[in-house]
């Protein structure tokens, strides 16, 4: 009998290729997303890839009534991976309350679900956020989390924070709290990647975007950071290495390995790249000159972190196997094919 895993948010970044991954693994994907920040066309690419279409409930995770209907219809779930969040930084700033609401109550309802259906298992998404500019690199799991720099970042801190005290209740129940550093790249079938809505935040896609001529020129938000080459350092991994994570996470507690029933683990290289360093890895792979020019700082952003991930390393049996070179080259296909779908 196959386990049932709930993949809330999975027609996302993230989600889709842990969807991808869990498939391969002999798991079966059921998603919850209410697409407000994907496309469901993100199923077609699930299926070019897997030859599986998950079953998909196009719902709200804070309405209770409509999680209470999945979790009846759907019978056992063995575990969920909880991917749905608002995450974008600047808009948390500009948009608190509905941060807030929607990230907190999405989780509160899914740990009340876990509850009611005896769905013992979950494994959040966290991010490196929560350590806000960091005293001494690179972070473990140890380092502090400081003040939050946005309300996005303090969505992150409370989930984590709920999680480990609902655990602390339920001695039956267990969970894991992955701390993304900052995933990039595409699935290397080309059938699943980022798709931004509008202007992209994040930088990798508006790097493939300006490379493809979408938009005019990639601002570098400051190179007056105290790094060497002045601009700000990121610990980047590809999205498939993050994906296998999830899944490698989700094994250790359904086979009991978890040595405590909250566990919390950095997924990241162990390795900073400069904003000006992902540049010159994206023109390396790609062969693609790109045009940027250098603006203001942006606010909110840190000026330099990178994971120590020995604790995944060791006890997952994680680590990253793609270089960021191979990520720029799968983003940069992916961007490929997003114009010739057009
Ligand atoms: C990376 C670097 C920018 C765009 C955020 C969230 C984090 C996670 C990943 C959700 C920074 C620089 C960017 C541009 C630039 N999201 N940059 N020009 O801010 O590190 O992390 O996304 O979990 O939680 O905080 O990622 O890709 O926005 O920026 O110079 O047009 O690229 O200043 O140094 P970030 P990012």
């Amino acid at each position: 009998m196959k386990k049932k895993i709930i993949v809330t948010g999975g027609t996302g970044y993230i989600g889709s290729h842990t969807a991808v991954e869990l498939i391969a693994d002999g798991f079966e994907v059921v998603i919850i997303d209410n697409l407000y920040n994907s496309d469901i066309s993100v199923l077609e690419g699930i299926r070019a890839i897997t030859g599986v279409t998950p079953k998909f409930w196009q719902y709200d995770l804070c309405d209770i009534q409509k999680l209470e209907e999945v979790f009846v219809a759907e019978g056992r779930i063995d575990a969920i991976i909880h991917f749905a969040a608002y995450k974008a930084v600047g808009e948390s700033v500009r948009k608190p309350l509905e941060y807030f609401r929607n990230n907190l109550v999405s989780l509160m309802n899914l740990l009340e679900m876990m509850e009611r259906h005896n769905s013992p298992v979950m494994v959040f998404s966290s991010s490196c956020t929560v350590y806000g500019q960091p005293d001494t690199l690179p972070v473990t799991e140890a380092s502090p989390v400081k003040e939050a720099a946005s309300p996005y970042g303090y969505t992150k801190q409370a989930g984590e924070i709920i999680i480990r005290d609902t655990m602390a209740a339920r001695p039956s129940q267990k969970a894991v709290s992955l701390r993304y550093f900052n995933p990039i790249g595409a699935h290397p079938t080309a059938f699943l990647g980022e798709l931004p809505q509008g202007v992209p935040e994040n930088l990798v896609p508006f790097i493939t975007q300006t490379a493809m001529g979408l938009r005019e020129e990639l601002k570098v938000f400051g190179t007056d950071y105290d790094t060497p080459d002045g601009s700000c350092i990121r610990d980047y991994l590809h999205v498939v290495d993050l994906a296998k994570a999830h899944v490698t996470a989700l094994q250790r507690m359904l086979e009991g390995q978890n040595k405590s029933n909250y566990e919390v683990f950095n997924l990241g290289m162990g390795k900073g790249v400069s904003v000006l360093e992902a540049i010159a890895a994206f023109e390396k792979a790609t062969g693609v000159k790109l045009k940027y020019s250098v603006t203001d700082r942006r606010a909110g952003d840190i000026e330099k972190i990178w994971a120590d991930p020995s604790l995944a390393n060791r006890e997952l049996g994680w680590k990253t196997e793609i270089s960021i070179e191979e990520a720029m080259e799968t983003a940069w296909r992916w961007e490929n094919r997003l114009k010739n779908k057009e």
